[in-house]
């Protein structure tokens, strides 16, 4: 719901709380040239405009149709398909690349995220996802925002994260990007 009224502005907001990292996601996941991405929660497609840029082939998958047809309207050149994470219409091991960036914390079944995206990566394909880490006081704070407008938010610590993965035959590992915000890599065995 949240989203479905953001989503005009969703672009800008992100620009005013310093939380627009598209230009540096190609660098960040590199390599991408050539790679079949998804991006997954992928909304209004920032990244997903800078990544096809940079040579890649993305699907982003949002469960908002306005964040979508905002991705449309801007002629993001991308796959754009409104799904819930938990139940992607998606083939079995499809991409190389999956990426979750500031969405992973607004998805309510994080089990059933991680059995879509280890059954939709290719064996040695990889996993990114940025995050907040919820023992920072910037994050309780962001949390406590996030409530006030009704957007329930459920963030995981990143230790527990790369245990969850680990479980479901993705290996990898994390570091901050700022005080609070961190990036998990993984590749799926
Ligand atoms: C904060 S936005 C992030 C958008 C984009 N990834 C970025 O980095 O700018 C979070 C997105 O996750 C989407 N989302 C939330 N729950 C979802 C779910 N269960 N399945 C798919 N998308 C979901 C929202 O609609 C929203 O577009």
């Amino acid at each position: 719901m949240l989203f479905e009224l953001m989503a005009p502005f969703y672009d800008w907001f992100i620009k005013v709380a310093n939380v627009d990292h598209s230009r540096r996601m190609p660098e960040w996941l590199a390599p991408v040239e050539g790679m079949e991405v998804l991006d997954l929660g992928g909304g209004t497609g920032v990244n997903a405009r800078t990544l096809t840029g940079a040579g890649s082939r993305v699907t982003v998958v949002d469960a908002s149709r306005a964040m979508l047809d905002r991705a449309a309207a801007k002629k993001v050149p991308a796959r754009l398909i409104q799904s819930n994470a938990v139940n992607l219409p998606l083939p079995d091991e499809s991409f190389d690349l999956v990426l979750i960036s500031d969405a992973w914390h607004h998805f309510r079944d994080h089990a059933g995220v991680v059995h879509e995206v280890a059954r939709v990566l290719r064996p040695g394909g990889r996993l990114y996802i940025i995050d907040f880490d919820p023992q920072k006081g910037k994050t309780r704070f962001l949390a406590l925002l996030e409530k006030l407008v009704a957007e329930p938010s459920t963030f995981t610590i990143p230790d527990n994260l790369v245990e969850m993965l680990r479980q479901a035959g993705i290996k990898g590992d994390f570091h901050y990007l700022t005080a609070n915000q961190f990036i998990y890599k993984g590749v799926k065995g």
